[in-house]
């Protein structure tokens, strides 16, 4: 459905009525292997996304969907515990729908993570990876349709999407716990099949170090409204037709559970630096 400012006004009343005088500082989103993090919130406050007026709830069994409020590392954090997907059937407005309304109680920046696919050869699996830009060639966007004014304008700058000195804290973080942090672009593809090896090619060609199904979105709801934006990607698996092997949920699975410890230390020391 399309959302109107009324639907983002509703909902972020909804909760504050419950927040109360809380207000978050930064947006997470977490993607595979990370989803722990918001049972580390301190002080936490959960409420299910269905008791949230016109919140999109995922209704896989046994998914937890919540947004949960509280401290990690002293920063005031809402943090998305389950999130959607485009590939699961959601619009681009449902899967962004929760930024906007976090962005209405005040949040100023987003830290997105995911897990997704290396496209360099160079490069291995488990690596992590400041994302410095992204690349979208699927047609949808989640600012298509009206544009609500109040979020922000109607053909808004992209050329610094992941904001500089976010990056620079990222980097200082890596390098003080001695984590190595590789560098690159993320290309966006809507899933929820794996690329062929023919498309990851065709991605590094256009300049891409990594392929997921995620993130994007998200990022670019927050930039249009005005949030500074941090991403980091867990690079779970090489990309299709890297490896003489087929992809598998279980090894991006395996990836994620292996990193999460130090993935989480990253983004923990990010926070504190922010
Ligand atoms: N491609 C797309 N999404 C992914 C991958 C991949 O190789 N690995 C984890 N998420």
């Amino acid at each position: 459905m399309e959302y109107t400012m009324e639907h983002y006004r509703q909902s972020a009343d909804d909760l504050r009525s419950r927040i109360g005088s809380f207000r978050p500082e930064v947006f997470l989103v977490l993607g595979s292997g990370l989803g722990f993090l918001a049972e580390q919130v301190e002080d936490a406050c959960a409420i299910p996304y269905t008791e949230i007026p016109h919140f999109p709830a995922s209704t896989a069994p046994g998914h937890k969907g919540r947004l949960v409020f509280g401290l990690l590392e002293g920063r005031r954090v809402a943090v998305m515990q389950g999130r959607t997907h485009y590939y699961e059937g959601y619009s681009l407005q449902d899967v962004t729908f929760a930024v906007r309304v976090v962005r209405l109680l005040g949040a100023e920046a987003m830290v997105v993570t995911n897990a997704c696919g290396c496209v360099r050869s160079d490069w291995q699996a488990g690596s992590l990876m400041l994302i410095q830009d992204h690349i979208k060639l699927c047609l949808d966007s989640p600012l298509r349709g009206a544009n609500p004014e109040a979020f922000g304008p109607r053909f808004p700058d992209m050329s610094h999407v992941y904001t500089p000195r976010l990056q620079d804290i990222a980097r200082e973080s890596a390098k003080a716990l001695g984590i190595a942090l590789k560098e690159g672009v993320y290309m966006f593809f809507p899933g929820p099949q794996y690329e062929t090896p023919a498309e990851v090619r065709a991605a590094r060609l256009l300049g891409a170090d990594a392929v997921g199904m995620s993130t994007v979105p998200e990022v670019i709801a927050a930039r249009h409204c005005g949030m500074q934006v941090l991403g980091l990607s867990l690079l779970t698996n090489m990309a299709s037709g890297i490896l003489a092997q087929p992809l598998s949920e279980q090894e991006v699975l395996d990836a994620a559970a292996a990193a999460s410890e130090q993935f989480s230390r990253l983004v923990r020391q990010c926070l504190c630096r922010m």
